[in-house]
């Protein structure tokens, strides 16, 4: 469905972010990105989206193939369109609009005739933004404002959704909730492309997992598989002596102690 070869991101011409990634999205399935700040995860999903420009940044080389269309190049109203949504990372909502003005600035795609039966649609599967409809966005918690993200995404019917940190910033509670969300998201047959620093959490809703850094994939395969992988367990899942060191720091790491034991 997604699909991304050798992409080479520049910003200001100059500054080499991603370096050749490949990386794919099946058919209703979720991959994983995972990688410390700075990897370039957002890159690459402003690659998907379109949104490059905006930011001075420019593919250099590499393609993105959304079943076969090549999203290089498209305007980014285009690319939603051909049913590509993203939610984006940190500011989640326009906090001075009510949620339900947030959910229409969704569906500019959507035919007018269609728009009140897709809002209700929402209000039954999320009763709480249904209750809070016509209260400004900006007052809700983090975990409703991500919410309200997500369901506005997904006003314009998406194939793939990309999702930027979902959980960043909220309280374990609220990320089991978002958890289901994405859950009941994928069963409807939804692709999704999910960045994640919680790499527990990732791993967990994917059945395929990158891992990005600087620029590079390090690491990839079948979540399962990278779930129960030792040098991963220690730097993203911090259940060993790694700390916050870099997959590619660790390897190295374990090497040397290896030769000097
Ligand atoms: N508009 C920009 N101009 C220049 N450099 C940028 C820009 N946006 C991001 N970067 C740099 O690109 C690298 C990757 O950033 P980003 O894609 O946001 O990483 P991640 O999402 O993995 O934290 C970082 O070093 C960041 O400073
Ligand atoms: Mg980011």
């Amino acid at each position: 469905m997604l699909e991304i070869n050798n992409l080479e991101v520049v910003y200001h011409s100059v500054v080499r972010v991603l370096r050749g990634v490949s990386l794919r999205v099946s058919d209703g399935g979720v991959t994983a990105l995972l990688g410390p700040n700075g990897a370039g995860k957002t890159t690459l999903l402003r690659a998907v989206t379109g949104l490059l420009d905006l930011h001075e940044g420019s593919v250099t080389r590499g393609s993105v193939l959304f079943d076969g269309t090549e999203l290089v190049g498209m305007r980014p109203d285009a690319i939603v369109a051909s049913g590509v949504a993203q939610v984006m990372e940190g500011r989640r909502v326009l906090g001075e609009l009510t949620v339900e003005e947030n959910l229409l600035a969704g569906a500019w795609s959507v035919p007018r005739s269609a728009i009140r039966e897709r809002l209700d649609e929402f209000y039954e599967r999320f009763p709480i933004l249904g209750e809070r409809r016509k209260q400004q966005a900006g007052y809700l918690s983090g975990g409703e404002q991500q919410m309200v993200a997500i369901a506005r995404a997904l006003m314009a019917k998406p194939r793939l959704l990309l999702l930027d940190e979902p959980s960043l910033g909220l309280a374990p509670k609220i990320v089991a909730d978002v958890a289901r969300l994405i859950r009941s998201i994928h069963a409807e047959g939804v692709s999704i492309l999910l960045v994640e620093q919680n790499a527990a959490l990732a791993l967990e809703l994917a059945e395929h997992g990158v891992i990005l850094e600087t620029g590079r994939v390090v690491r990839e395969g079948p979540a399962e598989q990278l779930r129960d992988d030792e040098d991963i367990r220690e730097f993203y899942l911090g259940l060993g002596e790694g700390g916050r060191r870099g997959y590619r720091e660790i390897k190295h790491y374990r090497r040397r102690r290896r030769w000097l034991s």
